[in-house]
């Protein structure tokens, strides 16, 4: 690799299908943004796989480089705030939809997209949190504004054995939460009961619409997966239950009634990582690094792929046979 020639993965439209292939690109191919990074790392989120099987219409703009997130250094900015040298790291802004993203060794995008890295995270470790991490710690940030506390009773994280979940279980459980897990896969329990999952909460009435008002279970949630597991878990809330709901790893229709908003008081809170206002993404990425703990990591990262294998894992997440984050090493051969 150098900088005159580097690798990319690139998603192109033909006959209406998604093919993907590696390419060599030079600096000229790169958008015209005002700052360079040099690309450490990226992940392999739920969206990044659809964007790249063609899955699902993520993408907005072709030719794309795909990868919704990365961890780098700045090159050249025209930005004085970031000087070359700093470790910086991005996601969201529809980069990896709309504009080239973090599967290639170089990358330029907007200074404005961009965070400094806080103290005592590295551009690995930024990327085993990646977009995935990030969103299950303003899971946690949105219960919490809502009143929320240990004290509050049993918190439920449903897809707990993804990326978002398995963070947001993690955070969690250091901050002193009781945790209930549902995952759909009993061979994923062990990993998420390593993650501090106290019990989980799997059964067979998770396939099945629930009544519009269930026996009271849960003090707060997490929802990564929507439809009717998401109807589920807003109808078996205790009374005054705060939902912070920022998937849809199940489908995308909430097929629910008004009764917990209006009979329990229920507290239903969206998520959104992408268009997020800069100063809360400093404060969130720097939360991280005190409430994640950092050896968890690891063992939530189970899978490390380079650019080549990008598209084999990202199969494999969407048939469910991943758990965890998944490391983009586009440096890796
Ligand atoms: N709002 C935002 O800004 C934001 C940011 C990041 C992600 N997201 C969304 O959050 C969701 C999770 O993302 P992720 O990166 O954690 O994905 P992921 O790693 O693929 O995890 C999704 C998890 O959801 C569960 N799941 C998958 N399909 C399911 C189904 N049909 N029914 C029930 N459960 C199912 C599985 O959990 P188990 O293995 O435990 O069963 C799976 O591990 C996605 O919908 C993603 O688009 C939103």
């Amino acid at each position: 690799m150098s900088i005159e020639q580097f690798r990319a993965l690139v998603l192109r439209e033909e006959e209406k299908k998604t093919k993907a292939a590696i390419e060599t690109l030079g600096l000229e191919a790169l958008p015209d943004e005002d700052t360079l990074v040099q690309i450490d790392y990226s992940t392999l989120n739920f969206k990044d796989a659809l964007a790249v099987t063609g899955r699902g219409k993520i993408v907005k703009s072709w030719p794309l480089v795909p990868g919704i997130d990365f961890a780098g250094t700045v090159v050249e900015s025209s930005n004085p705030h970031f000087k070359a040298g700093t470790k910086v790291v991005l996601t969201g802004w529809s980069v990896g939809e709309k504009y080239w993203g973090g599967y290639s060794q170089f990358q330029r995008v907007k200074s404005d997209w961009l965070v400094p890295l806080p103290e005592g995270l590295s551009t690995r470790q930024a990327m085993m949190v990646g977009t995935a991490g990030f969103t299950g710690m303003l899971c946690v940030n949105a219960l919490e504004r809502a009143g929320v506390s240990p004290k509050s009773g049993p918190v439920l994280v449903t897809g707990a054995a993804g990326g978002v979940g398995s963070v947001a279980v993690a955070i969690l459980k250091k901050l002193g939460y009781t945790v209930t897990a549902l995952t759909g896969d009993p061979a994923k329990h062990d990993y998420v009961a390593t993650l501090g999952a106290a019990d989980f909460a799997d059964g067979a009435q998770w396939a099945e619409s629930p009544r519009p008002l269930e026996g009271q279970r849960w003090a707060a949630a997490i929802d990564t997966v929507g439809s009717k597991v998401l109807a589920r878990v807003l109808a078996e809330m205790n009374y005054g239950g705060v939902v912070a709901a920022c998937g849809l790893a199940g489908g995308a229709d909430l097929p629910t009634t008004v009764m917990p908003f209006i009979l329990r008081n229920v507290n239903l809170i969206g998520v959104d990582s992408v268009m997020l206002p800069t100063p809360e993404r400093i404060m969130t990425w720097k939360r991280v690094v005190y409430d994640l703990p950092m050896q968890m990591l690891e063992g939530i990262t189970a899978t490390t792929v380079s650019l080549d294998e990008v598209k084999s894992a990202s199969e494999r997440m969407l048939d469910g046979k991943l758990k965890g984050r998944v490391l983009v090493d586009v440096n890796a051969k």
